[in-house]
């Protein structure tokens, strides 16, 4: 659920990571991308309260900061899981059973699309073709490619990685 991911946000955020990225690039030309990404590494995330704090310190507009943070992909606003559980849903996965497969990912774990489970370990992203058509229908957790995949091994792979810390 997503609520785990609220309920992290609304915890204190230590700034001091935040200030030790800012203060690598402050007097760069061009140093909001690379503070962003420095914040990101550090905390998994772009937590919200490093944005007022980005922007007083390198002189820009938050809005300017959401601009970046929403445009740019690579960019998360929230908390994500250890674990990305991408679920293709292009076309061939699609016909295959892609929306069954989502189903029990659903039903696992309790979470959809851009959702985490409140122990942070699984996110859920529903995304478009993986460029693995032959196996579809195909997932992918992290790097790791899972194809022909069935209720049965959805499964077995979220046993998988639940079993890993
Ligand atoms: S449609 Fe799923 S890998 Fe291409």
């Amino acid at each position: 659920m997503s609520n785990a991911a609220e309920n992290v946000q609304e915890q204190e955020i230590d700034l001091a990571g935040a200030n030790q990225v800012i203060d690598k690039y402050l007097d760069m030309k061009g140093a909001l991308m690379p503070v962003l990404q420095g914040i990101q590494e550090f905390y998994g995330y772009v937590p919200e309260p490093t944005v007022p704090l980005v922007a007083e310190r390198l002189n820009v507009y938050p809005s300017q900061i959401y601009g970046v943070l929403t445009f740019y992909a690579q960019f998360h606003l929230k908390p994500r899981g250890k674990y990305i559980v991408r679920v293709c849903m292009g076309t061939a996965c699609h016909v295959k059973g892609a929306g069954r497969i989502a189903g029990t990912l659903e039903e696992r774990l309790g979470i959809t699309h851009a959702e985490t489970t409140e122990d942070l370990k699984f996110t859920a992203e529903y995304v478009a073709c993986i460029g693995a058509c032959g196996m579809a229908p195909v997932i992918m957790v992290n790097d790791a490619t899972y194809g022909s995949m069935s209720v049965q091994k959805m499964d077995e792979v979220i046993a998988k990685y639940k079993a890993m810390e």
